[in-house]
């Protein structure tokens, strides 16, 4: 089926000028970048957006991250949108990420990993309208 997912380019990537090599990489899976903003989140906004890591040790340190420069926000639209997302995207740590994918080529680390992709579809219907109105998303 045709699917909606919630892309994020991190600021690791934003700064060292990836955009469009990681678009390209969407694009080439077939990936269509059906909406797409850069913006410079608070802490606070990033912090709602990666509440359900509230608990977790790293969430002081990835909120911060993730507050420091700019993101691109995006949504990809396409079959199996949110498992192909996540396959071109590789393992959250790059250490273990297959060959070919965005972490292995272009992340730092497992903080510093250069994308965040949504992992479910309640989860990217959610993230989606965290950062777009319906209006803003031209399929
Ligand atoms: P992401 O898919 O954006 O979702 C949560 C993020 O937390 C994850 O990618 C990682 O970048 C980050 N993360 C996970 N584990 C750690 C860790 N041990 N230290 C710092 N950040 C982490």
């Amino acid at each position: 089926a045709i699917e909606r997912t919630l892309s994020i380019i991190k600021p690791d990537a934003t700064r060292r000028n990836l955009t469009g090599k990681i678009n390209a990489k969407f694009e080439e899976a077939g990936l269509r970048i059906v909406a797409q903003k850069r913006i410079h989140l608070t802490k606070d906004q990033a912090g709602k957006f990666y509440e359900v890591h509230k608990e977790r040790p790293f969430y002081d340190e990835l909120c911060s991250f993730m507050a420091s420069e700019p993101v691109v926000a995006q949504v990809l639209e396409g079959e199996r949108a949110i498992a192909k997302n996540r396959e071109v995207m590789g393992a959250t740590n790059p250490a273990n990420a297959a060959d070919g994918t965005i972490r292995k080529e272009f992340a730092l680390s497992v903080g510093e990993n250069s994308v965040h992709g949504s992992d479910a579809p309640e989860t990217a219907a959610q993230e989606i309208s965290f950062f777009f109105a319906g209006l803003e998303i031209v399929g």
